[in-house]
């Protein structure tokens, strides 16, 4: 490949303003960056990363008009107008950059940025789909147009341990958006159809690990498909959190005995309310397992942080339990005192764990997760599936997974998976191949 092709080529990267986007989309940048291409990230002003953090990156910022994400309002209108709003100005922006040089220019964006794409076929340059979700979640969200046609949705309680006919291994409890409204749900499939002619999908995933489902993918898309994962692995990137990380919980767990940890996050959008906050709080301490619990601000509906905890319990786990606002989740995840990852299996948490072989609890909340948490527990088997919020069950699942022997067991396959993963990033492995495949498909219409 001839480097003056690639110092030519300038890619556009066209992030969204949610943490579990934005993340893999600069390590993205980073491997690309690494491969010689100059890197522009285009990133809205609501939840911007860190330029200083990223010093090989140009910042292309766009005005959105939002000051924030609020979690329960609506998803849909929100994105509807972060792509209203942004559309001109990227376009304006590139027109001066095309301008300017006589460089090729690439897009990849999000998927919930579809406006780039727009963008892109405007001025008559490439643009590339990055997905951020697994991709054994595309099939069941593929299938939800013609589930809700057969009235399946939102799923009736008999229905829920039934498996769903053509997406094996999932039940009805597993699909996205099982439980969502039938108008929110005809809102999202609208939205999911402002991406019409991308010309190739990149996916934070592992063939290994999601072949049926890139096979499945392959099929219906007819178009390059370039599974290149685990992100968080493959890229040397400085923090990109948007809430400050506590460090003193990696102090606090190098005092902690070997495996012994139970690290809770439920990620960055996720919400519970005070029962459920109580059933969570309570089934930790009865555990009397150590745990590390991240309660991001305003994630219990109705609060600022963790005036909801139930009293007595702050005393009560003293010395055992520490909760904070946001963990450097990597960190801890590769630390030796975690025993165990309790998560809502967002795409991200779930790659970060199985890069370190810690197996999990799942309990899922909207979206992806659901088929996350199924393909965890089920087909890979690398996690324990949190049945339901009262804190018996909390404590049984946690001594399953640190004490029994069934934790042992999961342990050993999560480090199994660990072992794949790591050989799918070596020379002549699967993500490995693919990354070198993707470079080639950028450079291909390249003079
Ligand atoms: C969302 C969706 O929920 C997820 O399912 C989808 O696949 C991507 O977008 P989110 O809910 O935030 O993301 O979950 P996740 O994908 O797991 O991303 C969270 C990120 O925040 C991870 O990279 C994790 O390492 C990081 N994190 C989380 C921290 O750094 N510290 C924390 O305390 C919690």
């Amino acid at each position: 490949m001839g480097d003056e092709r690639i110092s030519k080529h300038d890619l556009i990267l066209v992030a969204s303003p949610f943490q579990g986007h934005m993340t893999p989309m600069l390590q993205l940048g980073s491997i690309l960056h690494s491969k010689g291409f100059s890197i522009t990230i285009t990133h809205t002003k609501l939840n911007s990363p860190l330029p200083s953090n990223h010093p090989h990156f140009n910042f292309l910022p766009l005005f959105d008009n939002f000051s924030s994400i609020d979690a329960s309002a609506n998803f849909t209108n929100f994105v509807q107008l972060l792509n209203d709003n942004c559309r001109m100005q990227l376009q304006q922006l590139l027109t001066q950059k095309i301008q300017q040089n006589d460089h090729q220019i690439t897009i990849i964006h999000d998927n919930i940025m579809y406006f780039a794409q727009e963008v892109a076929t405007n001025l008559n340059v490439r643009s590339i789909v990055f997905r951020s979700c697994s991709a054994s979640y595309m099939p069941a969200f593929l299938a939800l147009p013609k589930l809700h046609q057969q009235a399946h949705l939102p799923v009736q309680d008999t229905m829920l341990h039934k498996l769903v006919p053509d997406l094996y291994p999932l039940r009805y409890k597993d699909l996205p958006f099982n439980n969502t409204s039938t108008e929110v749900l005809k809102e999202m499939l609208t939205l999911s159809n402002h991406i019409t002619n991308p010309s190739a999908i990149i996916w934070n995933t592992m063939d290994f690990l999601e072949n049926a489902s890139l096979t499945n993918l392959q099929h219906h898309y007819h178009i390059p498909i370039f599974a290149i994962g685990p992100l968080n692995e493959m890229a040397q990137c400085p923090s990109t959190s948007f809430l400050e990380e506590d460090t003193y919980c990696i102090s606090w767990l190098d005092k902690q005995a070997p495996r012994s940890v139970v690290y809770v996050s439920l990620g960055s959008l996720a919400t519970m309310d005070e029962k459920d906050l109580a059933e969570t709080a309570w089934g930790l301490a009865s555990s009397k397992q150590p745990f590390l619990w991240v309660v991001r601000p305003g994630s219990v509906k109705g609060s600022d942080w963790i005036e909801f905890l139930p009293d007595g319990f702050l005393e009560e786990i003293e010395g055992r339990g520490l909760v904070l606002k946001w963990a450097p989740q990597k960190q801890v995840l590769a630390h030796s005192s975690v025993g165990g990852f309790w998560s809502h299996c967002g795409w991200n948490s779930t790659l970060e764990s199985i890069s370190q072989g810690v197996p999990m609890i799942c309990r899922p909340f909207f979206g992806d997760q659901y088929v996350n948490s199924r393909y965890l527990s089920y087909v890979w088997q690398v996690g324990l599936e949190l049945e339901c919020l009262e804190r018996q069950v909390i404590v049984s699942t946690i001594r399953r997974l640190l004490v029994d022997d069934e934790g042992e067991e999961t342990r050993k396959r999560a480090n199994a998976l660990k072992e794949k993963a790591k050989y799918s990033l070596c020379k002549g492995g699967s993500s490995f191949n693919s990354l070198s495949n993707l470079v080639e498909f950028i450079l291909a219409n390249s003079t």
